[in-house]
This record gives structure tokens, sequence and C-alpha cells, in this order.
């Protein structure tokens, strides 16, 4: 098996443009669309992933719900919902912990090889960049090094504000530079 930092990409793109198997949408407990990441997917996926999401009943906030993707390149949408940012004292860092792990476990349940995550709660949610991004990378490292079914997690920074944090990120958790694999 790869180890999890040859297995890991940071990419500084649109999130619905990922030809993965899988990407992840960063929704709110309806499950019923919004702004941010949230709106892009939809309208990229069209009506149809509304319609199956409408049959979902929500989600809670640290978990994660399954659709197909529609007219997006990727075959699925795993929804998840982030913790909304209060201080940091509420528990959010691990609830966000639980959104990247409940998401890549329920990829390896359906199959999914490649997935995609955008940056999760860091926008409308208002969760620090710098410790979101350290997050994202240590979830998606541990659960790789005990997972080898996905082969390639990506995340996708929407900007190079985005990407520096997370290359900043990588190098705390890795104690090297990030290199274009
Ligand atoms: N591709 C990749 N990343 C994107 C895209 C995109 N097309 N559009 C936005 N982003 C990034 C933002 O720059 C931010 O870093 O996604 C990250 C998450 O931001 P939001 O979409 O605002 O999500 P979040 O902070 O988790 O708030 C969720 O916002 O859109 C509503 O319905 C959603 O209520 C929920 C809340």
């Amino acid at each position: 098996m790869k180890p999890a930092k040859e297995r890991i990409r940071i990419v500084e793109g649109d999130i619905t443009k990922q030809e993965t198997d899988a990407i992840v949408n960063a929704a709110n407990s309806s499950l019923l669309g919004g702004g941010g990441v949230d709106g892009a997917i939809h309208r990229a996926a069209g009506p149809e992933l509304l319609e199956e999401c409408r049959g979902l009943g929500g989600c809670p906030t640290g978990e994660a719900r399954i659709t197909k993707g529609y007219r997006l390149p990727a075959k699925h949408v795993i929804h998840t919902v982030g913790p909304v940012w209060r201080g940091g004292n509420r528990g959010e860092p691990e609830l966000l912990a639980a959104c990247y792990r409940n998401s890549l476990k329920l990829a390896v349940e359906h199959g999914v090889r490649t997935i995609a995550f955008p940056s999760i709660s860091t926008g409308a949610y208002r969760f620090p960049l710098d410790q979101a991004a350290r997050i994202a990378i240590k979830e998606c490292k541990a659960f790789l090094d005990q997972e080898p079914s996905i082969e390639e997690v990506s995340l996708v920074c929407f900007g190079p504000a985005a990407s520096d944090a997370y290359r900043k990120a990588w190098r705390e958790v890795f104690g090297e530079e990030y290199r274009e694999g």
C-alpha cells in the first residue's frame, strides 16, 4: 500500500470540475442546498440532486450522506455537515474531524476509490482556515494509513489563500514541504 502522503494531494480549483469517483459537499443539516460550495454543486449537478436529497431527511453535524452525482463528472456526492465555528470550545474541532472520517467511511462502503474534499466549514461557517486545514490533512492521513482501498484524496482549495494554508498544514503534519505528485 502506498503511504498516505503519496495518496493525498492539494489541488487549487473548483470541486465541481473534479473527475473523482466522489466529491464532498459542505452542506447544512437540511441537505436542501445553500450558497458557497453547496450552491455550486447543486447548480452543476442539476435538479435531480435536490430531488434525491429531499428523500434523505437531513443530516446531523459531523455525519455524511451519499447521493448520485447526476450532471457532475463525479459519480457520487457525499454530503457532510460541518460545525459552525463558535470559538472552538464547543466541540467544533472534533465535529470537523468527524466530517472527514465519516465521509471517507461512507466512500469505502460504496466502493469509491478517489474522492475530493472542499475546505469544509471554512466559509459561511467561519472555521479558521489554518486549523481546519490541519484537521483535514491529519484525519485523511490517519484514515488512509488504515484503509488501502482509497487510492487518492484531493483537497480542493478555492484560491491561493487556501492552498497556502493547506501547504503550511502539510508541513506541520508530514514535517516536509508538499510536493506536487
Ligand atoms: N470549489 C471548491 N471550494 C469551494 C467552491 C468550489 N466551487 N466554492 C466555495 N468553496 C470553498 C470556500 O472558499 C470555502 O473555503 O468551500 C469552503 C467552504 O465554504 P462554504 O461553501 O461557505 O461552506 P461552509 O463554510 O461549510 O458553510 C456551509 O454554507 O453554503 C452554505 O448550505 C451551506 O449552510 C451551509 C453553509
